[in-house]
């Protein structure tokens, strides 16, 4: 008997998709789910704006449509790979994506026109889905984040037969807020612009619309699902959330276990892996010599890899580095965002030469290095829906210090003495989220880090956990056949 996914044809719709473009976690899911699921027998396929550098990632483009105007200007749709296989749909329209730098922001602004942008990939997604432009009609769309809020509108807005709809919330925090008046420029109607539709405090929240307007919204970890259902953390939106709880799932990502694979990554010196961690060491040194940090083997070393903001939790780990200096640790820091964070950093390296080292900017092969080569990762957010910096410690046994919120509380397994003696414990974790809390979880690690068999249970322990996105795309499976099988 034929598998009922073979049949399955699933359109994802997103504004970053890694390899191509990424600013941050939604990239690394849109490269990676779709691609896992594809091996579950879904013919997957990823709308992308096409920003330069999705243009020039494509790999053999096609020209599949042509839109003479869509919003102000004409565009194409290409047909196309990303470098790892994925079957991508490029909305090629230069007067809206021909920008360069950071897709949503202008420096440290948001891009005034994002309203047009975002609604035009929307348009294009909900045209597609309703078997127009390409002749092909998916069974399932699923947008992600605000920026594909709006596919879920423009087809409400139409109506008759539409592809069943999922709708992501990767962080709550961005909403895509416009101003009313832009309403008759997206071409949606005025009736949509009421409290149960799309608005919001006399405002147009794109978000808000793909909560509304889909079949089933679901977020990255069941805690977080959890969370922005209560005032503290809905940011706004908990009211309609609780009214949908009905609909509300959260599931955990996965990453991506080939791009993250100490045992074959590329931009480290030594390979290693849970059978054999020796390489490990070696990691630690090199990047210790890299960064100028005294090349000390027994010097616990912490690291960030992360945005720089304040949803991070980045201002505890600023305020608690002399405590780190202190006790002997050190602390390699890559990351971008707020300047007055990126600043501290920088002063907190010139202030403790060889002990704190900082490189503001992006760098992916970085990032690699510094997972491999240290030998705790710090995430004390503030909020995090899942978070992924801490999936790929958890894969090269460097250990996660983690806030318990999100997505941390459900992928970390807290080091308490219950959970050392059965060696399950995978990291620490620590509450409420304050500098208080976060320097005895800190302790907590120079106190484990000392007991060398102990620290290297918790490491074995966590590069056992099943990162993959395996777990996480089979959930998906069954939520998109519940949902086929719903009337
Ligand atoms: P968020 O999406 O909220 O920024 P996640 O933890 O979900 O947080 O994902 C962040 C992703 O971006 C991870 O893949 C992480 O490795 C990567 N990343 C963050 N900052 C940098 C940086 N400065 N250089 C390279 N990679 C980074
Ligand atoms: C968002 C969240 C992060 C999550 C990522 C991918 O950027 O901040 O927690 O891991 O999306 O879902």
């Amino acid at each position: 008997m034929a598998d009922a996914s073979e049949q399955l044809s699933l359109l994802f719709v997103a504004s970053e998709c890694y390899p191509l473009i990424k600013t941050g976690g939604l990239a690394d899911v849109i490269g990676a789910l779709p691609l896992a699921l594809m091996k579950a027998g879904v013919n997957a396929r990823v709308l992308l704006p096409g920003f330069p550098a999705v243009m020039k990632g494509l790999k053999k483009p096609v020209v599949a449509a042509v839109i003479p105007d869509l919003f102000g200007g004409p565009a194409q749709i290409f047909r196309g790979k990303a470098a790892t296989g994925l079957d991508v749909i490029v909305l090629d329209a230069p007067h809206l994506y021909n920008i360069s730098g950071n897709p949503y922001m202008d420096g440290a602004k948001e891009r005034t026109d994002n309203d047009i942008r975002f609604a035009a990939l929307a348009f294009v997604g909900s045209e597609i889905a309703r078997g127009n432009l390409l002749g092909w009609h998916p069974d399932i769309v699923h947008a992600h984040d605000w920026q594909a809020g709006l596919v879920a509108a423009y087809l409400a807005a139409v109506g008759g037969p539409r592809p069943r709809l999922v709708f992501t919330i990767h962080n709550l925090a961005f909403q895509g807020l416009f101003p009313a008046d832009r309403l008759a420029k997206l071409g949606l109607p005025q009736a949509m612009f009421q409290q149960e539709g799309l608005e919001y405090w006399g405002q147009i929240n794109f978000l808000k619309a793909g909560v509304v307007y889909s079949d089933r919204v679901t977020t990255v970890s069941p805690t977080y699902a959890r969370e922005i259902q209560t005032e503290a953390q809905g940011m706004g939106l908990h009211g309609l959330l609780r009214r949908r709880s009905d609909v509300v799932s959260g599931i955990v990502n996965g990453i991506d276990d080939t791009v993250w694979n100490p045992e074959s990554d590329s931009d480290i010196p030594a390979p290693y892996s849970v059978r054999s961690v020796k390489g490990k060491a070696k990691c630690k040194a090199a990047l210790q010599a890299r960064l100028g940090l005294e090349v000390k083997a027994d010097a616990p070393l912490f690291c960030v890899v992360s945005r720089l903001t304040t949803q991070k939790g980045i201002d505890l780990i600023l305020s608690l580095i002399p405590d780190i200096v202190r006790q002997g640790g050190q602390l390699a820091v890559l990351g971008s965002g707020d300047e007055a964070f990126e600043h501290g950093f920088e002063m907190a390296a010139k202030d403790h030469p060889g002990r704190v080292a900082t490189f503001i900017g992006y760098d992916e092969p970085l990032a690699h290095s510094l997972q491999a080569g240290a030998d705790f990762i710090l995430v004390p957010s503030r909020f995090e829906p899942c978070g992924l910096t801490q999936l790929c410690g958890l894969r090269y046994g460097t250990v996660p210090i983690v806030a318990r919120v999100g997505g941390l509380a459900d992928t970390i397994i807290d080091a308490n003495e219950a959970a050392l003696d059965a060696g399950v414990a995978t990291g620490i974790q620590f509450a409420p989220v304050s500098a208080e809390a976060f320097s005895f979880a800190l302790e907590r690690a120079f106190e484990i880090y000392e007991d060398a068999p102990a620290f290297a249970r918790v490491q074995r322990a966590a590069m056992k956990q099943d990162v993959s996105w395996t777990a996480p795309a089979g959930h998906y499976m069954q939520l998109y056949h519940g949902l086929m099988a719903a009337d």
